[in-house]
């Protein structure tokens, strides 16, 4: 059976970025892949945040896991640093990692300059540890938004280099996955870009109905279409995105046709879309806080979890070690 990795950094609650961009796909494929999905811990360790907020935020986001439908019965839940293998592996693979493709990797050139005072070397080798979590498992298939396609394709590179370098055709090269075919950005509320939890611009799978609506009415937008069928602007264009995924397609035609007549208000699609996202949030908030209460079950699910990912990750390990040429006495 094919296997399929995938994790979400433990940095701040959900996003419909995240549940449409990746979330989704893993409710699908859990029933026709092997799945393992994971919380990027260590990758959070970037921003540096304070031992509490790590732990709580692990929590949070393992709930909205659970919440949104993964089950722990059928796919490998666990996190990233329950699974010591994968910070061997990421040691290996950056003796084959050069500086120069790093420091050019969009992400990092991103984060460089979202925290100039914190341009560590875990943002630099971001990509390698990625890299790691993947193929420890030998996976091929990695449901991802858009966002990291670049990701991915270091993925392969590094992949690729160690088959080459030694000689073997050991790891697969895994490619980024989304059932809809093309690879999903959401945009944000702030009229460009993407939907991001360092962008201030995001709507959370736990936001609470009033907090939706106060986001969504405070949306940017533009002074509203002058003739028919006129092109949209960026910030509108991003609206009718975001009402693609959480309405109906009626809904979206009936305010696609008041734009192309020029007579939408863009009042009424933004109420119609913040009830739409508070439908579609409503049930998963409602668990979200039903299962993050329930510490016995989450700790038996990331034990349950941890034991799964280590069996897969110690035995790459141990070949991997073998290839390179670690041999016992
Ligand atoms: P993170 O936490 O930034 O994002 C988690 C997932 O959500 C997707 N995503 C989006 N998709 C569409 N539109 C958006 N606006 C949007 N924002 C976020 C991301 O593409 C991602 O799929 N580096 C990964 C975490 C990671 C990982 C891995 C993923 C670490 N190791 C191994 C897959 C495999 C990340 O950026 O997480």
């Amino acid at each position: 059976m094919e296997i399929v990795v995938s994790g979400i950094r433990s940095t701040g609650n959900l996003h419909l970025g995240n549940y449409f961009g990746a979330v989704v796909n893993y409710l699908k494929m859990q029933h026709d892949y092997q799945c393992f999905f994971f919380i990027a811990d260590y990758h959070s360790l970037t921003t540096h945040p304070t031992p509490r907020n790590l732990h709580d935020n692990v929590k949070q986001i393992l709930s909205e896991y659970l919440a949104c439908g993964i089950d722990p019965e059928i796919a490998t839940v666990f996190l990233q640093s329950d699974v010591p293998e994968v910070t061997e592996l990421y040691l290996l693979l950056n003796m084959n990692a050069y500086v120069g493709e790093l420091t050019r990797t969009t992400t990092f050139k991103e984060k460089v300059r979202q925290q100039p005072d914190n341009v560590n070397a875990g943002l630099l080798t971001y990509p390698v540890l990625m890299a790691a979590d993947i193929i420890i498992h030998k996976a091929t298939k990695v449901p991802v938004g858009k966002d990291q396609e670049q990701n991915l394709e270091m993925t392969r590179r590094f992949a690729r280099r160690f088959n080459t370098m030694y000689k073997v055709d050991y790891f697969p090269e895994p490619s980024a996955f989304n059932f809809g075919h093309q690879l999903i950005k959401i945009p944000g509320l702030d009229g460009s870009g993407k939907m991001g939890k360092s962008e201030g611009n995001a709507l959370y799978l736990t936001d609470k109905p009033e907090v939706i609506r106060k986001k969504v009415m405070r949306a940017v937008t533009d002074s509203g279409p002058v003739k028919e069928n006129q092109e949209m602007s960026e910030p509108v264009k991003n609206l009718f995105t975001i009402m693609e995924v959480v309405s109906s397609p009626d809904t979206v035609n009936h305010f696609r046709d008041l734009y192309n007549r020029c007579e939408i208000r863009y009042g009424d699609l933004k109420k119609q879309l913040a009830e739409d996202i508070i439908t579609f949030t409503t049930p998963i908030r409602e668990k979200v806080h039903e299962i993050y209460g329930d510490n016995d079950y989450l700790s038996k699910v990331v034990r349950t979890g941890a034991e799964k990912a280590r069996e897969s990750a110690s035995k790459t390990i141990r070949e991997v070690r073998e290839i390179i040429g670690f041999k016992p006495f």
